[in-house]
């Protein structure tokens, strides 16, 4: 595997390759992450990842720096996936001006996330655009992890007439079904085990649904109280349709019960897909 920091030498590298498919990244990986790797694999002959911790996403009162920065592990693990280039590289080359322009994303990323993260799809936008200019992959790969992402991503690539396929990768969980973050490593012991409450509230959600329940506000209000009943704080839990993010409506065939929650000072998302 070849660590490529500068945009010019990864252009030179990158010249002559006949498919290029890409994983941009901010690092603290796993298997999620690796996951995402084996598609691209899949996809073109030749496979690129990034990783940068990317600031303009971040909330000043966030966690820019504390987030994990773990280089020299996540190396390994893609090289032993067999990724062909990282791209690594440092504020200065990616920002070595203020970044003034930016790309103001449509409003379904005012919500959901976008509600309790200000700026953060406008932060991700900017930054997955650049990359995809330095880049040029024929094709993304991102996780349905962050579905809001995924969804954004798409409408960009549509939008702006990327030539480029978004791929989506399906959520990687523990073998207790909590979904791999970077940020699960800030958890306790104890969170731990709190933290997969979230996955349960959402799966009952889905369960109720796919019988044929279709009171959602019931089913948000009980799924929230039973979060903050147990020390969480809520931000969101909400039925939207799986295409548009618009919130679902009785007669939705294809959802996704989505939800945000703050345990300690651990901020965790996750998300199912239901089908009727
Ligand atoms: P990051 O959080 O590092 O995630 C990189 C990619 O891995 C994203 O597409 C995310 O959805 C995916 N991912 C994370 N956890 C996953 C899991 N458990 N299963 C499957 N995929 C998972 O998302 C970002 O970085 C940034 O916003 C970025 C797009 C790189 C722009 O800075």
């Amino acid at each position: 595997m070849e660590i490529i920091t500068g945009i010019s030498s990864l252009r030179s590298r990158l010249r002559h390759e006949s498919s290029i498919a890409f994983v941009p990244t901010m690092g603290g990986l796993h298997e999620g992450h690796l996951s995402l790797i084996r598609i691209a694999q899949q996809e073109a002959d030749c496979v690129v990842a990034s990783i940068f911790v990317n600031r303009l996403q971040f909330a000043p009162a966030e966690d820019f720096d504390q987030y994990p920065r773990t280089l020299a592990d996540d190396c390994e693990l893609l090289k032993a996936q067999g990724t062909h280039v990282l791209f690594a590289p440092g504020e200065k080359s990616l920002y070595p001006v203020r970044q003034e322009f930016m790309l103001e994303p449509p409003p379904i990323a005012n919500t959901l996330e976008g509600e309790f993260r200000p700026g953060f799809f406008r932060g991700v936008a900017t930054i997955v655009l650049k990359l995809f200019n330095i880049v040029q992959p024929h094709v993304a790969v991102f996780g349905k992890k962050d579905y809001q992402q995924l969804h954004i991503m798409r409408e960009l690539v549509r939008q702006f007439n990327v030539p480029l396929e978004i791929i989506g990768g399906e959520t990687v969980r523990a073998s207790d079904n909590l979904a791999l973050s970077s940020r699960n490593r800030y958890l306790s012991n104890e969170e731990r085990v709190e933290a997969l409450r979230l996955y349960r509230v959402l799966s009952q959600i889905k369960w109720e649904i796919e019988n044929g329940n279709r009171n959602f506000r019931g089913l948000r209000q009980n799924a929230k109280e039973d979060l903050d009943a147990h020390g969480w704080k809520t931000d969101y839990i909400a039925v939207r349709q799986r295409d548009t993010l618009n919130p679902a409506r009785e007669d939705d065939g294809d959802m996704v019960v989505l939800g945000a929650a703050r345990l300690g000072k651990t901020r965790l998302i996750d998300n199912l897909e239901i089908s009727v």
